[in-house]
């Protein structure tokens, strides 16, 4: 299919899918509604994750309810336009209120209608080094990205920001400084999450001014785990068709882990990953766990 293994194209200095870019002025001119929950992230930083358990939330842990579709059903990725396969923007446009919206936009190409409606978002960030590691095997199993080359050669696209969705370090970046003039962005991590889910679905609840019984939580914390996840179809993306990802080239629900860049970077790899990430990040209040 030649959608497929095609080169990104840029939209303000941001690579992106060619065929977003098509479409682009239906992306600019999303209209929000102000009761939309916006799920922000750079790729491979978690989205599913957290898009799972504030489906879960939204839905007060009717875990039957949270299968009533796929992931990017319930959820829709707006900004994932593919001709004859999938359309965001109109996938949001027919969907009733209250609506989950999924975005791995950086904040400068963010539809404006999203602050203009005060809409409350959530930023889930997740270390670099880990980061390049899933979006490597992403792009080898998932066809809409262009050809990944080698681990070296996309590691270094990675580093030079010439990869979907664009610089990682822009992105965190980008999002971190908007909270400061913006007030609705809850702005989360990975490795938290990891570290104590309990302690950050709180933070979810909190930001929405939900409350919801201890066995709820509990109940969400089981469902929204990595292994219950890996085997949930509506969450597993292996209803994709394998022409579009290939789940025998590497799963989506891959290994969930902290640190797996340990096992694919080499020591001259990370020195030179770790001095250009100094200059890249010097400057900014922004900190990711250090010992991952
Ligand atoms: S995407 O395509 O950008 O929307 O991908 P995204 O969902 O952001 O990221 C996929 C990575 O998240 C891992 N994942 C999880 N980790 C921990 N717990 C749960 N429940 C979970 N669900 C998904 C998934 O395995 C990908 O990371 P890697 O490191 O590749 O395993």
């Amino acid at each position: 299919l030649d959608i497929f293994r095609r080169e990104l194209v840029d939209v303000r200095g941001v690579p992106l899918f060619w065929s977003t870019v098509e479409e682009w002025s239906q992306v600019e001119s999303f209209e929000s509604h102000p009761d939309d929950l916006l799920i922000s992230t750079y790729p491979k930083s978690g989205t599913t994750w957290i898009s799972e358990i504030l489906d879960l939330i939204c839905n007060n842990g009717d875990v039957e309810k949270c299968k009533r579709d796929a992931i990017f059903k319930r959820v829709p990725f707006m900004e994932l336009i593919i001709p004859g396969i999938t359309n965001g923007v109109e996938e949001l446009n027919d969907m009733q209120s209250p609506r989950l919206v999924k975005t791995h936009l950086p904040v400068q190409l963010l539809p404006s209608s999203f602050w203009k409606n005060n809409c409350k978002m959530v930023y889930l960030a997740r270390n670099a080094k880990d980061v390049a590691v899933s979006y490597y095997y992403f792009y080898q199993m998932a066809k809409m990205h262009p050809e990944p080359g080698t681990w070296e050669e996309f590691l270094d696209k990675f580093m030079t920001g010439k990869v979907a969705f664009g610089s990682w370090y822009d992105h965190v970046k980008g999002w971190w400084e908007k909270r400061k003039d913006y007030h609705h962005i809850l702005y989360l991590f990975y490795e938290d999450m990891k570290e104590d889910p309990k302690s950050e679905i709180q933070k979810l609840l909190k930001f929405l001014d939900k409350d919801l019984p201890e066995e709820t939580v509990e109940k969400i914390l089981y469902h929204s785990s990595f292994d219950i996840m890996k085997q949930n179809p509506t969450v597993n993306y292996t209803t994709v068709p394998k022409f579009s990802m290939d789940h025998s080239v590497s799963p989506f629900m891959r290994k969930g882990i902290l640190g797996d860049w340990k096992n694919h970077f080499t020591v001259a790899q990370y020195e030179r990953f770790e001095e250009d990430y100094k200059k890249k990040m010097k400057g900014s209040t922004l900190q990711f766990h250090s010992e991952i």
